[in-house]
């Protein structure tokens, strides 16, 4: 079982989920409808035509959820807000009621001794602001700072961290260029400047977090991965799909500039007309840490030139690169299909120690699907258990090589609505049985217990 690892003292152990994923409730306390609500009532958008109306019920059974989180031995807890919860038409003062339900989340957590992580903006924009234009248009940035400002100024008192973004990649171009998550456009210029106007909200929200001098911890969190040329003839591939999915976020937030050959890249698809003079200068605003994503490695392959999409193709998510497939090494998958590479992670934390500005990291996500099965009141998924503790091995290492990595959570607490897959994929340490609501800690549970108790694998 080779030897016994310890973390850091105060390393934070937990469980990530977010409001769509989870809550349920969609019609309950004044919430405003969201593009996530719009979407899975689409026909044809969501496998078996799944939607988050009741999705795990945590809206009602979140007492019962935080006593698992206790048994689980977790140090804190990350979720998101729904924003339409919040401001039901994304502007204003925000809903009582909404409030009321994050509030109560957050004292019991408290009152379990559970650290409250929060994420402002998991995806779920009120409908109203999408109709208004949606991330495209700039304004919604600022119709983000203006939310945040207000949720951050009424939980401050008892959340000390916040987090202002969940993946702005996967928000601006699964959302907008490959149109398979909401709100299913596709169109690769509003993509780009989705991706910015993401950026510059985080930024504006930055400061009006900052300028409440509550002394939180506020930061964002990035989908990164190491991306590797199939094969040599790759290698240009593999620097634009790497400028795209990694470099576009991380230049901007770290350095404080998009990176050249990104938009150099881009500049027949959209132009850079929506980057106005200051606004890198507000992106760049300091983090007190970057939450890191990672569930694997992407390796890149294209027998075209570098080719813009156009109305007709497949769809893609890649402005600049339709040209771009995956390409599978064959090694072992999750149910997502995802290649287990540990190392990957490796990659990325010593690349973020060794490119970029010394910052705390936190790993805010990292976990896998699998084809769970229920037996006898029992989930024995060894494969999620080989898969962590693979992963904390590998973090461990990059702790000891010198990156200053903070905390990890594992996504997620439950199994919950996979976005465009449904509830097909289950990726939670407990499962839900979908019918009961049932809850029912799986083996890879009781792992993490032992992980969190210790402070260490054994
Ligand atoms: C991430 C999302 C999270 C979950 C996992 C599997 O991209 O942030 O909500 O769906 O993937």
């Amino acid at each position: 079982m080779g030897e016994q690892l310890r973390f850091p003292d105060g390393f934070a152990w937990g469980a990530a989920t977010a409001s769509y994923q989870v809550e349920g409730g969609v019609a309950e306390g004044g919430r405003g409808e969201s593009i996530w609500d719009r979407f899975a009532h689409t026909p044809g958008t969501i496998v078996g035509g799944d939607t988050g109306d009741v999705a795990c019920d945590h809206y009602h059974r979140y007492r019962e959820d935080v006593a698992l989180m206790r048994e689980l031995g977790l140090t804190h807890y990350r979720f998101s807000l729904a924003w339409p919860r919040l401001q039901p038409d994304g502007t204003g003062t925000l809903n009582p009621a909404g409030l009321d339900f994050y509030s109560r989340l957050v004292d019991e957590l408290l009152d379990s001794g559970i650290q409250p992580w929060v994420t402002l903006y998991h995806w779920d924009l009120p409908q109203a602001l999408e109709d208004a234009g949606g991330w495209p248009e700039r304004d919604t940035a600022h119709r983000f700072a203006d939310y945040a400002a207000r949720a951050h100024a009424a939980l401050s008192d008892r959340v000390q961290h916040w987090t202002t973004l969940n993946e702005p990649w996967v928000a601006a171009f699964l959302g907008h260029a490959e149109g398979v998550h909401a709100p299913g456009r596709r169109d690769h210029a509003a993509a780009m400047r989705a991706a910015h106007h993401l950026l510059l909200g985080h930024g504006l929200a930055m400061s009006e977090m900052r300028a409440a001098g509550a002394g939180s911890s506020c930061g964002i969190t990035l989908n990164l991965a190491p991306v590797d040329p199939a094969t040599e003839a790759d290698r240009d591939l593999a620097r634009r799909v790497d400028g795209l999915l990694n470099r576009q976020f991380l230049d901007p937030l770290l350095l404080g500039h998009h990176p050249a050959d990104v938009l150099d890249d881009v500049a027949d698809v959209t132009g850079s007309d929506h980057i106005r003079d200051g606004d890198e200068r507000i992106i760049n605003a300091p983090l007190d840490f970057l939450g890191i994503n990672y569930y694997t490695r992407q390796v890149v392959t294209s027998s075209d030139q570098p080719r813009i999409w156009r109305p007709g193709d497949e769809p893609s998510a890649w402005p600049g690169s339709a040209d771009m497939s995956p390409a599978p090494r064959g090694l072992p998958t999750t149910e997502m299909g995802w290649e287990v590479d540990p190392a990957g992670l490796g990659e990325l934390l010593e690349r973020l120690h060794r490119d970029y500005p010394a910052i705390p990291l936190y790993i805010t996500e990292n976990g896998a699907a699998y084809d769970d099965e229920r037996v006898d009141g029992q989930v024995h998924d060894r494969a999620r258990v080989d898969y962590l503790r693979a992963h904390f091995r590998t973090a461990h290492q990059a702790i000891a090589n010198g990156v200053d990595l903070r905390g990890y959570f594992v996504w997620s607490l439950l199994d919950n609505f996979e976005w465009a897959f449904g509830f097909g994929k289950r990726f939670g340490l407990v499962h839900v049985d979908y019918d009961t609501l049932t809850r029912t800690p799986k083996d890879s549970a009781r792992f993490y217990a032992e992980v969190t108790r210790s402070n260490g694998l054994a």
